[in-house]
């Protein structure tokens, strides 16, 4: 899904707040399993590091992609939350362009998460969350042939986000994580360096409880 369907999602999730509208008490909070779903950008950080053999720059690119998330608040201010993604496809250039190819991967990650305003009638409900991310790579390619191999990554997680609620169960939502993921690189089997994406993921779409 591409960044277009993000106003499709927003449409729909109005639509369905004006059928559904209800007069109670949100009582966001314990209980709670929710899904948060939309478009999510991972943008890598501006310095992806330097590849030891040579001092070779790298810089990974941009990309958006389908996202969703699982998760529930085990009490009115506190929760998990798992993201979860179709792979996103990065490309990358080494040297100024001299080398270039692309990489998928998946970045699932588990937060720990805290709502301020969880269990009151708050509208506005912010979160804040702290975890782990786990990225694993494939389909490494470079143009003109290598064989590049990128290792999976455990790393830190932080996030922030808000939902702004509907009615009882929907919610627009924004959220951002910030996750450390460093890779280790080989090229034809040799150790080439660490590549730093530490990318900031932003997300936008729609929540939706149960
Ligand atoms: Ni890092």
């Amino acid at each position: 899904m591409r960044k277009t369907a993000l106003p499709t999602l927003l449409a729909a999730g109005i639509a369905a707040a004006a059928v559904t509208a209800s007069t109670q008490a949100f009582a966001y909070g314990a209980g709670d399993f929710f899904t948060r779903v939309g478009v999510a950008k991972v943008e890598p950080k501006s310095d992806n590091g330097e590849l030891t053999a040579d001092n070779l720059e790298i810089d990974v690119e941009d990309d958006s992609a389908f996202a969703f998330t699982l998760g529930y608040r085990f009490t009115d201010k506190l929760g998990v939350e798992l993201l979860a993604a179709e792979p996103f496809d990065h490309d990358f250039s080494i040297a100024d362009g001299a080398l270039t190819g692309s990489t998928d991967h998946l970045p699932p990650t588990l937060t720990l998460q805290y709502y301020p305003l969880g269990g009151t009638d708050a509208r506005v409900q912010p979160y804040a969350g702290i975890g782990v991310n786990y990225t694993t790579f494939s389909d490494e390619e470079i143009v003109g042939g290598g064989d590049l191999e990128l290792d999976d990554s455990w790393g830190a997680a932080g996030q922030l986000g808000v939902d702004l609620l509907i009615d009882d169960n929907w919610a627009l939502n924004a959220a951002a994580w910030y996750l450390d993921i460093d890779t280790d690189a080989s090229l034809n089997g040799d150790d080439i360096g660490t590549v730093e994406i530490d990318p900031v993921v932003v997300m936008a779409g729609l929540s939706f409880r149960f």
